[in-house]
């Protein structure tokens, strides 16, 4: 079973003394454990703070990026062995804007991959296409690439301890989300992708996220799709109101599922 999860991207925002506010707020919320999970992705700044305050609370932590060594001579770096300390269990990984303005390169994302599992962080591998490449019928080609380049490391050892999230460049803060055709269909094929990297039971085991321009007005319609593992959340993450709404939607939508729709059809091991 595919518990979904829903992270908040906040991205270069709030300063740590936000972050205390905004994590007071969502720490009132009595959080249904067993719907979704529920993770906040701070700056690196305010990640102590949100460590403590989120101790015990079933709220996880993520990062959003860190660097592939453990250690070493890399100005300005951080690893993910500084990060596990911090009670750090997420860490995006490739999400676009580093691909666009920090040259983050596929080969990048696969050493950041296999450094965030050295580290017992799990990597959320983030891709997408373009709106050109959409618009040259490239999708699947570039998003294939993307996941196969960035799972090139990877081993795997704890299974379902990667995750996935497809977020289409040009939906990502831009208002306009993705249909649910285009995200169902995106994610039925990277599933049979990583099916052929690491295997059906693996596949069928790993969260898909979706992300770009998700509301809580909008969340429903994208929640409900059975290959949607829950939601990668920038600009209606920063209010911690919304963030809440947002997942209370997205958890009633699933709801309306047939029973154990989205449950993996395969054998579970004994
Ligand atoms: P958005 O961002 O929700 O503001 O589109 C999503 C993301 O970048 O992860």
């Amino acid at each position: 079973m595919r518990r979904p999860l829903y992270i908040a991207n906040w991205k270069m925002n709030k300063t740590e003394i936000e972050a205390r506010e905004y994590l007071r707020e969502l720490l009132l919320e009595r959080w249904d454990r067993s719907a979704s999970e529920v993770a906040v992705a701070p700056p690196f700044t305010s990640l102590r703070t949100a460590g403590e305050l989120l101790e015990g609370s079933g709220v996880q932590l993520a990062a959003q990026d860190l660097h592939w060594e453990s250690a070493g001579a890399y100005t300005g770096e951080v690893s993910g062995r500084m990060l596990a300390e911090l009670n750090v269990r997420y860490v995006l990984v490739g999400h676009s804007e580093r691909r666009i303005h920090f040259g983050e390169t596929d080969e990048r994302v696969a050493r950041k991959t296999r450094g965030a599992e050295k580290a017992g962080l799990v990597p959320v591998v983030c891709l997408g296409e373009s709106e050109p490449a959409r618009q040259a019928g490239r999708t699947e080609t570039v998003i294939e690439g993307h996941l196969r380049l960035a799972l090139a490391e990877a081993n795997f050892a704890r299974r379902g301890d990667v995750v996935i999230a497809y977020e289409p460049v040009w939906a990502i803060g831009t208002g306009r989300t993705a249909t649910p055709e285009q995200v169902g269909g995106a994610h039925r094929f990277l599933r049979e992708v990583l099916a052929s990297v690491a295997g059906r039971a693996i596949a069928e085991e790993t969260r898909i996220l979706y992300g770009g321009s998700v509301t809580p007005h909008g969340v429903g319609e994208i929640a409900a799709l059975p290959e949607v593992d829950g939601c990668l959340v920038g600009g209606a993450s920063l209010i911690a109101a919304s963030f809440i709404e947002l997942v209370r939607s997205g958890v009633a939508a699933r709801r309306d599922l047939p029973p154990h729709s989205a449950d993996p059809a395969f054998p579970q091991a004994p």
